[in-house]
């Protein structure tokens, strides 16, 4: 495995295997690898030749009381998982290097951000677009792995591929979870111990959700209170938002059918957890 800090470097490797007709697996991270980061490279390196994984703590993405500073990092432990996991190329560039001076062009996305997350975050998916077309255009990827733990993300990183024909496949891949049904993400960290116990409450609250669904219950506002009686009665956990949405439009549904995301985000003490459930009707 390579570890290549700069974008010069990182564009001319691609381009030698690009030559070599060899197809270029990537997946975007933040660092701080889980058990969901490995299953995206996993995916990856079953599907192409060469996998290149980036860790990169964007800032853009970040509100000006968000994270940023806090947000966990270990590049050592992260260096040793990539290299067990058969990465070939580790894309760690400082911020410098992404961001020299103020852009002078950003992504604005204009749909599906006025809801979830994207309506507590102003302007993080901008962000995310704008560091992910960056990344895009250093990696020049076959395909892109994402979790589909950030649904919205998944959703907006769709509609930036097709919208900008980047010669991309975008793939999502089903969310990895603790045994107790708490999806995995880099943030669990920052749980104290009795909410680590809580949060399990999440999931539960979501597949029972699931399940008066399944058992015929097609009224949003009934699904959506009895969940958050649910995480209320079960845990400290304050309650960001629970929705229900066409999936990937996101737009809002007065009754339940087709393709529909059940998603939800809580604030803990230190950190705020994000989870969902997508189900065909
Ligand atoms: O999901 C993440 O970790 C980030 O949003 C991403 C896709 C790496 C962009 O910074």
């Amino acid at each position: 495995m390579r570890v290549i800090t700069t974008i010069k470097e990182m564009q001319i490797e691609i381009l030698k295997k690009k030559a070599e007709y060899k197809s270029v697996g990537f997946v975007p991270t933040m660092g701080f690898l889980h058990e969901g980061h490995l299953t995206l490279i996993n995916k990856a390196r079953q599907e192409n030749d060469v996998v290149v994984l980036s860790i990169f703590v964007n800032p853009l993405q970040f509100g000006p009381s968000e994270d940023f500073t806090t947000y966990p990092r270990d590049f050592e432990r992260d260096r040793a998982l990539a290299e067990s996991e058969k990465v070939d190329y580790l894309f760690y560039p400082a911020v410098k290097e992404m961001y020299p001076h103020a852009l002078s062009n950003t992504v604005i996305v204009q749909e599906r951000t006025d809801v979830l997350c994207g309506r507590s975050r102003p302007g993080h998916f901008d962000g995310v677009a704008t560091v992910l077309t960056k990344l895009f255009n250093i990696v020049m990827p076959t395909r892109a792995y994402f979790g589909k733990k950030d649904a919205q993300q998944v959703a907006v990183v769709d509609g930036l591929v097709k919208d900008f024909n980047f010669p991309i496949q975008i793939i999502p891949v089903d969310i990895v979870r603790e045994e107790d049904g708490l999806a995995k993400s880099s943030r669990n960290v920052n749980l104290l111990p009795e909410e680590r116990l809580q949060a399990a409450v999440l999931y539960r609250s979501l597949k029972a959700a699931e399940a008066a669904i399944l058992e015929g219950e097609r009224s949003p506002a009934k699904i959506k209170n009895s969940i958050h009686q649910t995480i209320a009665a079960e845990s400290n956990a304050f309650v960001d938002y629970i929705e229900i949405l066409s999936y990937p439009e996101l737009k809002t549904l007065e009754e339940l059918n087709g393709t529909i995301i059940i998603a939800l985000a809580v604030k803990f003490t230190n950190v705020r957890l994000i989870d969902n459930l997508i189900l065909e009707l």
